[in-house]
């Protein structure tokens, strides 16, 4: 609770000449009289921790005045869904100085306006507070919120460091359980079981669990098939805590030991994964650390002769994309894929490869280090790309891998004022500790 007070501050420090309004979200219908699992807004959890639906937040900050709202329930409530916590006991669970029912929302926002010209909103509060004379300012909010929730505070970290903590725990378990035959919706259930037993009841996104070729699909989701023995099993796999996700990807091999083949293909993610890993520090630009994992890859993938030429070109050309067709690095927070920043925060792209995430690192970013090479059939088999890049890639050498799938590594690290950043995953990812966590 202790971190909320300092982050709403932080809010009014920088939006003080305005009202703050924001809503936390409200249950959304999965069917007849079923819902899906309720997730807060993260921005209403980033200010107040409150996991209750249909609340709100109104910041005055001339006043220094914070008031949750929440919802007036009735006995249909409790009978059928159970109490929720009213004003009084919501001021101590929550630390908000002032707590009233949403009904009294119009009412306490009129009497709060002299003196401001603005509410700063988003939209579905703004919609809540209906038409007055102030005037809605929706992205300047989006823009303040974006700027603060990308530097972590030490309070957010302590969350983010659990989420990490026991989500490596139950990938170590996954290692150690997972065997051929099984199906990958049972080694799912292995993760997700270590997560609850351990207190975290969310994930951060939908377990990938990936045999063989599956892992070749970047955001698989079917979790269907069964492993094979001599196949790689990769697993990116991360729980929340208090809403801050882990973002944690293995591969490692169903039978718990590397073939040569394997091994070779995750020599090369693991190199791009620990160098850029030593490369994040404060300044550099999170494009150019792109640049550096696809380098490092087409290198790799250049001494085992599936791709051919000067690497500079096979990463400027595109031919290492067809290998390695997504981002190094997101930020990492109440959303897996977490605000990028602010406006003041966007940089042109200095790089001639695309890149989403161009941002100058600062310390407090969270960001994940997730490097991959994939042999995917839909790029491998596809005329256009086979005829541009034929001087590039031995296309018959990159197909006889199709059978391997895919290999990610991610880790979730923490930029830090000087040196090498913190890595919040502790799950082994060397050759050796990983036939050892896997020893059977
Ligand atoms: N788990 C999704 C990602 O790694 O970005
Ligand atoms: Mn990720
Ligand atoms: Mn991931």
């Amino acid at each position: 609770m202790t971190h909320y007070p300092s982050i709403r501050k932080n809010l009014a420090r920088r939006l003080p000449d305005g009202l703050i309004l924001l809503s936390g979200g409200n249950p959304v219908p999965r069917n007849h009289d079923v819902d899906f699992v309720f997730r807060q807004k993260s921005d209403f959890l980033y200010l107040t921790g409150v996991e209750e639906p249909g609340c709100y937040l109104l910041i005055d900050p001339k006043r220094g005045r914070e008031m949750l709202f929440l919802p007036r329930i009735d006995n249909h409530h409790r009978v059928w869904l159970g109490d929720v916590p009213g004003p009084r006991e919501a001021r101590s669970l929550y630390g908000v100085a002032e707590a009233h029912y949403t009904d009294e929302l119009p009412r306490l926002l009129k009497a709060g306006m002299g003196g401001y010209r603005t509410l700063y909103a988003d939209p579905e509060a703004a919609k809540k507070a209906g038409s007055s004379r102030l005037k809605v300012a929706a992205g300047a909010l989006r823009d303040a919120l974006d700027e603060l929730r990308i530097c972590k505070t030490p309070g957010e970290l302590e969350h983010m460091k659990r989420a990490n903590d026991i989500s490596g725990k139950a990938h170590r378990e996954v290692m150690r359980r997972t065997r051929p035959g099984m199906y990958e919706y049972q080694i799912q259930s292995i993760f997700e079981f270590e997560c609850m037993k351990a207190g975290l009841k969310h994930l951060g996104y939908p377990s990938i669990v990936a045999a063989g070729r599956n892992g070749a699909v970047l955001h698989y989701h079917a979790n269907s098939a069964q492993l094979k023995n001599g196949e790689f099993l990769l697993i990116d796999a991360g729980a929340e805590c208090k809403g801050y996700s882990a973002d944690i990807t293995r591969t490692f091999p169903a039978n718990g030991k590397f073939s040569s083949r394997q091994r070779d293909i995750y020599s090369v993610v693991l190199d791009a994964q620990k160098s850029c890993i030593d490369r994040a520090r404060p300044g550099v630009i999170s494009a150019d650390l792109h640049v550096h994992s696809m380098t490092v890859i087409a290198q790799g993938l250049k001494e085992l002769g599936i791709l051919k030429g000067d690497v500079t070109g096979l990463v400027e050309g595109g031919a290492v994309r067809l290998f390695y067709p997504h981002g190094l690095t997101h930020t990492l927070g109440l959303d897996v894929h977490d605000t990028l920043g602010g406006r003041r925060r966007k940089l042109p792209n200095p790089t001639k490869v695309p890149v989403r995430f161009v941002a100058r690192l600062e310390p407090g970013f969270v960001i994940t280090m997730e490097p991959g090479v994939y042999f995917i059939d839909a790029l491998l088999k596809d005329p256009e790309l086979r005829r541009k890049h034929k001087g590039s890639v031995d296309f018959a050498k990159a197909e006889s891998f199709l059978s391997l799938g895919g290999v990610r590594i991610e880790d979730d690290i923490v930029v830090r004022p000087h040196g090498p950043p913190l890595n919040l995953t502790t799950v082994p990812k060397e050759i050796a500790d990983v036939e050892a966590a896997c020893a059977r």
